[in-house]
């Protein structure tokens, strides 16, 4: 009986530490700290679970036609995914070295994330970072498909390619 006496008066110490800590402003949310390493591997552990299980959705029969990869190229340029991701000749934005965790290279995630879980992420976004839901920013499900198939042709996407492709795209209002 002591025992557990003492344990639960430890567990209201550790609880009143731990909100005079984050309540009291001690903790701090500055974009500059870095996370620690074991914070950083349960995020990415728990994103990958959460994305796995989630993205269900089949493509439509037309994934990864020329056209649909196009098409998905003027997206990804209207939406911007580009200011954070860079694209085929286009440089990131500096502001999005300010991103922590920073937005990868969408040419190495390509070969990782089947179509399902591209979808998902794009249209759903993650939440606690600086990536968006496309579907709340008016993103409709073909066209996040298409952004997908094109995401997956990256890798071979030639700088001329995507300038072409993307030559009449007018940004999102
Ligand atoms: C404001 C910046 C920003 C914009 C705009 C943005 N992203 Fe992201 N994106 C991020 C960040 C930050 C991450 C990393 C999240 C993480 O590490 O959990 C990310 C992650 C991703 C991932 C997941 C990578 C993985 O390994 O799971 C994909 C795919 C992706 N973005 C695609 C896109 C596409 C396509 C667009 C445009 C429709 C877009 N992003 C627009 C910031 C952005």
């Amino acid at each position: 009986m002591r025992f557990l006496a003492a344990i639960g008066a430890l567990a209201i110490v550790v609880g009143i530490g731990a909100a005079a800590f984050f309540f009291g402003g001690y903790y701090s949310v500055a974009g500059t700290t870095e996370d620690p390493a074991a914070v950083t591997w349960a995020l990415t552990r728990v994103r990958t679970a959460s994305i796995n299980r989630h993205a269900n959705d089949n493509p439509p029969a037309s994934f990864g036609d020329a056209a649909m990869v196009q098409a998905g190229a003027k997206a990804y340029a209207s939406f911007g995914c580009a200011n954070c991701h860079g694209a085929p000749g286009v440089k990131w934005l500096k502001y999005s070295e300010g991103l922590h965790p920073d937005p990868p290279d969408l040419k190495e995630v390509a070969g990782e994330l089947t179509p399902a879980q591209l979808f998902w992420v794009i249209k759903n976004g993650i939440n606690m970072t600086g990536m968006p839901s496309f579907a709340q920013a008016g993103a409709q499900d073909d066209e996040i498909w298409s952004i997908a198939a094109f995401v997956k042709k990256l890798p071979s996407v030639s700088d001329a390619d995507y300038k072409t492709w993307t030559a009449s795209a007018e940004p999102k209002q």
